[in-house]
């Protein structure tokens, strides 16, 4: 990647499901430090520590799975009862200020300073998912929705590539 930036033909470079353990290691040899780190984050796993840690290094953050749960319950890899559009707290923020409770869950991740990447395949939603920039969460309503962090992780490759893949192959301990 540092010889692609070399050549002109990457302009950042970006590192994806590393933990502070990794960043430390590739930041101890890297040339070209990356500009960005992508997680998955939610209120269900909200990565302090990554975050601050991305932070001492200056890279900015990508939230992927924003939306919590959703994606994964196609798969089977989340139950149907863990959306976390469902909680309370986003509930009362989103009946608050009149928005949806996605549009909130994305507002905390934007709030809390992560880029959030939402899919959706339905047209409606994409125009609701993009607009978040027109309303504040309270502080109060910030930390309420951090505090549904269970640090439960949807995207365990040491879980799901056993059964997908025939490999054994975690990436978190
Ligand atoms: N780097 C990595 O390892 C990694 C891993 C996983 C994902 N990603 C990336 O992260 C992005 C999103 O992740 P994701 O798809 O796992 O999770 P997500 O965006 O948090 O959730 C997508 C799910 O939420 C639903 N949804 C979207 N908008 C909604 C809304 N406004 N209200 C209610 N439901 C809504 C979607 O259904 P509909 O389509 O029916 O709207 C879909 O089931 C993707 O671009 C993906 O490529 C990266």
């Amino acid at each position: 990647m540092e010889g692609l930036v070399e050549a002109g033909l990457v302009k950042e470079i970006g590192v994806c499901n590393y933990n502070s353990g990794l960043l430390h290691d590739l930041m101890a040899y890297a040339s070209i430090k990356p500009a960005m780190l992508q997680i998955e984050s939610h209120p269900y796993l909200t990565q302090e520590r990554l975050l601050r840690a991305a932070a001492q290094y200056e890279l900015a953050v990508t939230a992927f799975s924003p939306l919590g749960a959703l994606s994964y319950v196609e798969l089977n890899m989340a139950d149907n009862g863990e959306s976390v559009l469902k909680q309370a707290v986003v509930q009362a923020a989103a009946d608050r200020l009149d928005r949806t409770p996605a549009q909130v869950v994305l507002r905390w991740g934007i709030q809390r300073g992560t880029a959030v990447i939402p899919k959706t395949s339905q047209p409606e939603r994409l125009k609701e998912n993009k607009a978040l920039f027109d309303f504040d969460l309270t502080d109060e309503e910030m930390s309420s929705i951090s505090a549904l962090n269970c640090h439960r992780r949807f995207n365990d490759p040491g879980h799901f590539c056993e059964e997908a893949f025939d490999c054994f192959y975690p990436i978190y301990d």
